[in-house]
């Protein structure tokens, strides 16, 4: 499976910056072996789009609302997204989860709202530092994807979703899992994809994430079941972005 590698901008991006970034990894991302998708905040979504518009690359929102449309003044929808440009959204971001009290079943019911509008969802997942240090990693890991995820999560729509481990510690504090941390956590999320999803859980991809840098991609991306990376700090540079794309494995 292509190994697929995310910039997750965050809330970051105006459209004239959103606008620059985006050239600058089109101008140089021909001839990549892995799938790249960057995610700008919403209301950059259709400048992107419209950027990169030919080239291979997906963009994605970063959230989307569970209701098809209403009186939920801020809110976006995921029709809105597919409309904008989007053909991918993040969901279940630990910041989403932490800053806007997200439970796995709000988690839940915007993945059937993005598969419905046509989205890909990319559900992420991952303990808090106080969690590891007693051990519950798996505990809170695999509660979170079965309360998040829909049990047609790997067969419906046009596209198999994707999971992205970040554990809430790593995310833009530099810090990262050891590697064979990483790789214990990726085949833990397999046999649960598994025993959730059936035999389609193998088609899903699993995302680390979490202070990846062009320095340590290589090694990350090389590990078992890691099918590819979410990228916060480092997405908003093109040549990291690039250079963590370029230690990506093809299919
Ligand atoms: P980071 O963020 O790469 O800045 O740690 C990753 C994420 O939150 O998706």
């Amino acid at each position: 499976m292509r190994q697929l590698i995310a910039g997750n901008w965050k809330m970051n991006g105006l459209l004239t910056e959103a606008t620059t970034l985006a050239q600058h990894i089109s101008a140089a991302a021909a001839g990549l072996a892995c799938d790249l998708l960057v995610c700008p905040p919403a209301t950059a979504v259709h400048i992107v789009a419209a950027t990169l518009s030919g080239c291979g690359i997906g963009v994605g929102g970063q959230d989307c609302h569970a209701e098809e449309k209403g009186a939920h003044t801020g809110d976006i929808s995921a029709a809105m997204l597919r409309d904008a440009g989007a053909t991918w959204v993040i969901l279940g971001h630990s910041e989403r989860r932490a800053d806007h009290g997200e439970t796995d079943a709000m988690v839940l019911a915007k993945v059937d709202a993005a598969v419905t509008a046509g989205l890909t969802p990319i559900v992420c997942v991952g303990e808090t530092e106080a969690q590891r240090l007693a051990g519950r990693q798996e505990e809170v890991v695999g509660a979170q994807l079965v309360g998040s995820l829909p049990k047609d999560f790997a067969s419906s729509g046009a596209s198999v979703g994707v999971v992205a481990y970040e554990p809430v510690w790593a995310i833009g504090t530099g810090r990262t899992p050891t590697e064979a941390d990483v790789a214990a956590m990726h085949a833990f999320i397999r046999k649960t994809l598994l025993a959730h999803l059936g035999p389609a859980g193998q088609g899903v991809r699993i995302l680390y994430g979490g202070s990846m840098k062009p320095a340590n991609a290589k090694a990350l991306l090389a590990l078992p079941e890691v099918g590819g990376g979410l990228i916060g700090g480092a997405s908003l540079k093109a040549p990291d972005f690039l250079a963590i794309a370029e230690a990506a494995v093809g299919g």
